[in-house]
């Protein structure tokens, strides 16, 4: 299956970098992996003519109502997103979304026709601690409901890698990688993508897209400059 190489511009871009999307469009063209750019909401409804699989960054558990302030996945399928992401941990951090709020958003997700990229990873404590696979299962348990009913991708990002320059040895993203692999198999009788993220760069990209059960990236940083994010696209 192709690699899934996905953008995700957090609180980053004015209309005035659209041309960095268009940029990314026109190599994405030829591309070997398929390539998704989570734009912020803002900029979903201008770029959403130019030829490139767009997505979301969040969206609220209800479709319509008195939410000052949210969007809902309808209203994020209507400006053009084919995908978002839920439970990022800066959503989890700065919103306190529990697993439990990431479910519904990914239930929500779907009732839109959308992709949901759902994101687990570990604090720097429990990494240390040796603790990592306990809380990514404790994640996967609450964040994903007993049938998936749409389509879905996980991205494992480890919070301390997250924007740090830091990564996991490949050795580890692998060995991770694997053991989400063998937890979706057992729940759901099938597997799911498994994107990894946290400090992808051109530098590294290829080494931990040749590793086993890695099904591509969620890309930070590196997407918001047409040049890094193309490298990394040729290396998926
Ligand atoms: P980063 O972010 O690539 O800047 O580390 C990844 C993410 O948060 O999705």
């Amino acid at each position: 299956m192709a690699k899934l190489i996905a953008g995700n511009w957090k609180m980053n871009g004015l209309s005035s970098d659209l041309e960095t999307v268009e940029v990314i469009a026109r190599h994405s063209v030829n591309a070997a992996c398929d390539v998704l750019l989570c734009l912020p909401a803002t900029l979903l409804g201008l770029a959403r003519n130019i030829p490139l699989s767009l997505g979301a960054q969040d969206c609220h558990t209800q479709t319509s109502g008195a939410h000052t302030g949210d969007l809902s996945a309808p209203m994020l399928a209507d400006v053009g997103a084919h995908a978002v992401i839920v439970g990022h941990s800066e959503r989890r951090q700065d919103h306190g979304e529990t697993d439990q709020i990431v479910q519904d958003k990914l239930k929500a997700a779907w009732s839109a026709g959308l992709q949901g990229i759902v994101c687990i990873g570990e604090s720097e404590e429990t990494y240390k601690s040796g603790r990592t696979l306990d809380a990514l299962k404790a994640q996967l348990d609450g964040s994903l409901p007993n049938s998936l009913s749409g389509d879905t991708v996980i991205a494992y990002e480890p919070i301390w890698a997250i924007g740090t320059g830091l990564t996991p040895q490949p050795h580890e993203i692998e060995s991770i990688h694997t053991e989400i692999h063998s937890y979706i198999i057992n729940r759901f009788g099938s597997p799911l993508p498994i994107l990894y993220g946290g400090s992808v760069k051109p530098a590294n990209a290829r080494e931990i897209f040749s590793l086993d059960n890695v099904s591509g990236a969620l890309v930070g940083g590196a997407s918001l400059t047409a040049k890094d994010f193309c490298a990394i696209i040729d290396a998926g």
